[in-house]
């Protein structure tokens, strides 16, 4: 993809003040960072400012403290698993905005990089306000986005900050835009994507973009319920939205018109609880008893969805298939995902995987690191594939 906008190869930082846009919305166990992949993401960037000279400042939120200090938020616990993963020290300010960040900033010396306080203490920041961008924006010369994850909100440090200074995509960012564009811009077709997920409710807008754009949609969890309960199968006590049968209805008729096949599991994994090691059985669709439930696609459906991936080149993943935290229902997703991988490293496909059920579901079946591209977000991934303009991206290209 030739980038609309500009990078950090456009621009001489040495000796600035650049204000880098980063997620560091990452989980927590206590004081623990339990998964660090969003800041593995983010140090490439990091580590090339710094060895150009600039003097980074770091931006970023963390949880949803809606616009209030409130300490149990503070971005305080991530510095030292930042500092672990960049092998540099990091500073700490206490605050934003004002004297304290100003302070701050002004005894950092060129290579240093400093952590800001979580930019959501203040109301101005989530409201995209003029005022408080203006006041981000008098701490640095240059700002560079590589928060992707965070692309999706048009508040001030994601959005604002790219309208008042000169505004960079960082090697992060340029490495999302680019992998997302090469698996839905112009892509090497067959395309297929994977949604699953427990809701058909929360991906409407997914699927409705993805029918006019891929050529076989696999739908996976439960959501595959309420698709398969439209269509009269009876699905017993599986998770269902039986009030949106029609909107499946329409979303089928829609891919018919699209030319878009779409797959739904031929067989399941069926229990009568929602429990580790409940008793199972496997069964065909339409023989589900009454007082059972999916809980994970069978080796007939599992042998299916291999077969579309065999005969693609390009893949979408967003979703689960089954109830894949807990055993034996990990298995659908666990030997689709390794599938996937396979076809992958043998240069057959090209895999792109997101969100943050999806990756864990990766994780587990061990082979994230044989996608193709993984992505770090989650509701930005979403709203992408949604076909939507992502406002942080909108920012970054219009000031180029
Ligand atoms: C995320 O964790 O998905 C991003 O950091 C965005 O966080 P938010 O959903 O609180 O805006
Ligand atoms: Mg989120």
């Amino acid at each position: 993809m030739t980038a609309a906008f500009k990078t950090l190869d456009d621009v001489d930082v040495a000796g600035k003040r650049a204000l880098v846009r980063v997620d560091l919305n990452v989980p927590m166990d206590g004081d623990r960072v339990t998964d660090d992949t969003r800041l593995r993401a983010i140090a490439p960037t990091l580590r090339e400012l710094a060895q150009k000279g600039a003097r980074t400042v770091l931006l970023a939120h963390f949880g949803r403290p809606k616009g209030k200090r409130d300490d149990s938020q503070s971005l305080k616990v991530v510095v030292a698993a930042l500092e672990k993963t960049l092998m540099q020290d990091v500073g700490f300010a206490d605050d934003c905005v004002g004297e304290t960040a100003a302070a701050a900033i002004a005894r950092m010396t060129p290579g240093d990089v400093l952590l800001l306080e979580n930019t959501r203490f203040h109301p101005g920041e989530e409201k995209n306000d003029p005022a408080f961008a203006d006041e981000l924006a008098r701490l640095g010369d240059l700002y560079v986005n590589d928060a992707f994850s965070a692309a999706h909100r048009a508040h001030a440090s994601t959005e604002g900050l790219a309208r008042r200074l000169p505004a960079y995509a960082g090697r992060s960012m340029q490495a999302e835009l680019d992998a997302l564009s090469k698996a839905l811009g112009a892509p090497e077709r067959p395309v297929v994507a994977v949604v699953g997920g427990a809701k058909v409710s929360t991906k409407l807008d997914l699927l409705g973009n993805l029918v006019g754009k891929v050529d076989h949609l696999v739908i996976a969890g439960g959501m595959a319920n309420t698709f398969l309960f439209a269509e009269g199968v009876d699905i017993g006590t599986s998770l269902c939205e039986k009030d949106l049968a029609d909107t499946a209805r329409a979303i089928v008729a829609k891919a018919a018109a699209a030319g878009c096949a779409i797959v739904l599991p031929s067989d399941g994994r069926l229990a009568k609880e929602f429990k580790a090691n409940a008793a199972n059985r496997v069964a065909p669709v339409g023989e589900v008893a009454a007082d059972e439930m999916i809980l994970d696609v069978g080796p007939d459906a599992i042998a299916k969805v291999s077969a579309v991936l065999e005969g693609a080149k390009t893949l979408v993943w967003n979703g689960p298939f089954g109830a894949f935290e807990i055993e034996p229902f990990d298995q659908g997703t666990v030997a689709i995902a390794r599938k996937a991988a396979e076809l992958t490293r043998a240069g057959r496909l090209l895999s792109v995987a997101g969100g943050g059920d999806t990756v864990a579901a990766l994780n587990h079946a061990g082979v994230a690191g044989d996608f193709t591209y993984v992505s770090t977000a989650g509701g930005a991934f979403l709203e992408w594939l949604e076909g939507k303009e992502l406002p942080g991206v909108a920012a970054l290209s219009a000031t180029s």
